[in-house]
């Protein structure tokens, strides 16, 4: 499960990640769970493997600038920031280029549109990140609600037999997450942490505005308000009455039906969670029906996402 981080063992935590598994490893704040964030399902495993009770919006982790720039859209101040502070434990939020040829899963951006997106600097996360060639979606590597972890020890104790592989890179420098800035509307501190404060507004020549409620920047594992529907949303419905448009799981649905996993498989679920929302919210019914959805593993997060697009808006967040 543990293994110590040469180059034979990063060539195959890479073909890990490629192929939808996940890979915990070192960066130079802490450790740090990885799957694809092109891959749907893989990102799903990440909630699950963490028992995440929410789909909080995750970081976005690229090698360097350029491949960054595949997938957000950076204004001038973007540009400074990423050219003095990458590599480095400082987290950037972008908005999303819509048209990028990597589809990053909507999973990663809990269907909001910008992406926080870092570029780390140890060395163990950069080689991985260069070998996979994919960008990796990764929280920190603890169970939801436990303390972020340093070593690979500490991953293992949360996380064995959840993960594919744990790569050991020794201790994690920082033991603080990534100093978290978005750029629009203008730029804010999102989370404080590994790199000063004083240091981003040093760089930009200018004070960070702090996030305030209802200041249009997106609070961390909040979503937008366009993805709530203005539907009402039955729960639990065996199936559609006159008037509602019907969202589906599992086997038993009708055919033609808006499924969200018509093998009624959780992690397909939760990876077409957010198309599906957006299909329900363009299609503008009335009321929708959901089908019943286990309260088990990813079940819990997939309804507490329906719960809340469903929520009168103001109402909870
Ligand atoms: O140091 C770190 O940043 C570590 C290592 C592994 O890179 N990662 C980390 O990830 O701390 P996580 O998932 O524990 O925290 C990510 C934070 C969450 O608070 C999340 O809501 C916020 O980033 N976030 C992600 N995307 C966002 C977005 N588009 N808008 C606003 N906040 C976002
Ligand atoms: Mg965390």
């Amino acid at each position: 499960m543990i293994e110590n981080a040469d180059r034979t063992a990063i060539e195959k935590a890479a073909r890990i990640l490629r192929s939808g598994g996940l890979v915990a490893f070192p960066t130079e704040t802490v450790y740090g769970l990885g799957a694809d964030a092109t891959n749907g399902v893989a990102v799903a495993r990440i909630f699950e493997a963490k028992g995440r009770p929410r789909f909080n919006p995750l970081i976005v982790h690229v090698p360097d600038a350029d491949a960054a720039r595949r997938f957000a859209v950076f204004d001038a101040e973007a540009a400074l920031l990423a050219a003095r502070f990458w590599p480095g434990p400082l987290t950037l939020v972008l908005p999303l280029k819509r048209d990028a040829g990597h589809r990053l899963s909507d999973l990663v951006t809990a269907g909001l549109d910008t992406v926080a997106i870092r570029v780390p600097r140890h060395r163990v996360a950069r080689a991985l990140l260069e070998a996979a060639g994919v960008p990796v979606a990764a929280p920190s590597a603890n169970i939801s609600g436990r303390i972020s972890p340093t070593r690979a020890a500490h991953v293992a104790e949360d996380l064995d037999g959840r993960v594919d592989m744990i790569l050991d890179g020794g201790a994690a420098d920082a033991g603080l997450e990534s100093t978290i800035v978005a750029l629009e509307p203008r730029p804010t501190l999102l989370r404080p942490g590994a790199v000063a404060r004083e240091d981003v507004e040093a760089a930009l020549g200018a004070p960070l505005a702090d996030r305030h409620e209802g200041d249009g920047v997106t609070a961390p594992g909040q979503l937008a308000s366009h993805y709530a529907p203005n539907a009402s949303v039955r729960l639990n419905a065996a199936e559609s009455r006159p008037g509602e448009a019907l969202l589906a799981f599992g086997p038993a649905a009708p055919e033609g039906a808006l499924n969200l996993s018509r093998a009624g498989d959780l992690r397909e679920a939760a990876a077409n969670l957010f198309a599906c929302l957006r299909a329900l919210d363009a299609a503008n019914p009335g009321r929708i029906a959901v089908m019943p959805i286990p309260e088990t593993g990813l079940g819990e997060a997939i309804n507490d996402r329906l719960r809340r697009a469903a929520a009168p808006k103001g109402a909870g967040g």
